[in-house]
């Protein structure tokens, strides 16, 4: 399958090198569980990039493959093929001790059940990780834990054991423990999951905070209000990442269609100036752009007017699609050049079939162009 999160077209990492830039890069992973029917595809070939400083909720039905796909990128787990390549580092191929070591110090892991150690203090359990990297000082460790858990609201707690406080005091006490170390990433499978609302919403908040602070967050849950408020959702479904921007542009799309539609997508690479829908031809083609600018020339009688621009995220040939008839203006490639993610006219009749809510949405689309259009033409 083909999906569109390439923000940057860089090589992969080879033998552990920096060579990408985004922070966490992962390319055709493929993750197979042995089970004893056969192996059992999780993950169909995912590429997926974070950049530094993104807030990200990983959402999708039970059994799409969250948890597996979060295993990847803290290499609690390794994928049967692609590459994962996390913080600079390339995770496949490094040995157990190494990988161990290089997440200590990279990956703060949050899990539902907070998986603190039942035997030590909750100061202990923060100190544990600075302890096992061999990061600061032994008075320096007992300062950051306590300023850590004074940060997370907990500080009071710092000397009783976890199973002295409550469920949403022990995720705290997780997330400090995460913080530990100060690694730029922070990985969480559902850490809202276990709370009662008002304790999910503090917990929430935490994360904001400290992707506010700068650190990189990616979040499981299952809570749709939460996943709104992230700055970007990755939806899996089956093992496949759903397009973004197609998430993006039909809300109303049910996840099973955004599936089906992401299957059927095709990447077109269109160079300055080339023209890409011609006005007066049959339409044939529904475009979303995902890198890049297209400028819409509108047909006057006095030459075409360059109406609307249109970028990334952003799609075109809707109209004629939806009402039938020729092209009522020309959409030409910006000096940038475009990358667009195309459907063929009868998937995209299919997927607008299937859906009464998506026809709302592109018809409301379509009568907003149609109006710039008409707008443009009357300005000449
Ligand atoms: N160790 C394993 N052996 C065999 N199959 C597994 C194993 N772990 C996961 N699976 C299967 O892989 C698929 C993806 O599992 P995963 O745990 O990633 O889903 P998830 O999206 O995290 O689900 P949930 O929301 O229930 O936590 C599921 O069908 C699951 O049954
Ligand atoms: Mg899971």
């Amino acid at each position: 399958m083909r999906n569109f999160l390439r923000r940057n077209g860089n090589a992969s990492a080879e033998n552990g090198a920096d060579t990408t830039s985004s922070l966490i890069d992962l390319r055709a992973v493929k993750k197979a569980y042995d089970t004893p029917t056969g192996p059992f595809l999780a993950l169909r070939g995912v590429d997926l990039q974070v950049d530094r400083g993104e807030f990200v909720a990983v959402i999708g039905k039970s059994g799409s493959g969250k948890s597996t796909l979060i295993n990847m990128i803290t290499g609690i787990d390794r994928p049967t093929s692609g590459e994962v390549a996390v913080a600079g580092t390339r995770l496949v191929g490094m040995s157990e001790g190494d990988l161990a070591a290089w997440r200590g110090r990279n990956v703060g892991v949050v899990f539902q059940f907070f998986q603190l150690l039942p035997t030590l203090t909750n100061l202990e359990n923060v100190i544990l990780p600075m302890d096992f990297c061999g990061l600061y000082s032994a008075g320096e460790r007992r300062e950051r834990a306590l300023h850590l858990l004074d940060e997370v609201g907990i500080v009071e707690h710092a000397r009783k054991l976890p199973s002295e406080i409550s469920g949403g005091q022990q995720q705290r006490v997780a997330i400090a423990r995460a913080l530990a170390t100060d690694p730029p990433i922070i990985v969480a499978d559902e850490p809202t999951g276990n709370l009662d609302s008002k304790t999910a919403e503090a917990i929430f908040e935490l994360f904001e905070r400290l992707v506010d602070q700068g650190k990189t967050i990616l979040i499981v849950t299952h809570d749709r209000d939460l996943a709104r408020r992230v700055s970007r959702t990755i939806i899996l479904a089956d093992g496949d990442i759903v397009d973004e921007f197609l998430a993006r542009i039909f809300p109303a799309m049910s996840e099973d269609l955004l599936v089906q539609a992401t299957r059927q997508l095709a990447t077109r690479r269109f160079e300055p100036g080339e023209v890409i829908i011609r006005a007066g031809e049959q339409p044939d083609t529904f475009y979303l752009i995902t890198q890049g600018e297209v400028e819409v020339h509108i047909p006057t009688p006095g030459g075409d007017v360059v109406g609307t621009r249109l970028s990334a995220g952003q799609c075109f040939g809707e109209v004629e699609l939806l009402r039938g008839g020729r092209n009522i203006a020309s959409i030409v490639a910006s000096y940038t050049g475009v990358d667009a993610a195309t459907l063929d006219r009868a998937t995209f009749e299919a997927l607008i079939a299937a859906s009464p809510n998506v026809q709302k949405e592109l018809d409301r689309l379509a009568a907003e162009r149609l109006a710039e259009n008409i707008a443009t033409r009357t300005k000449k």
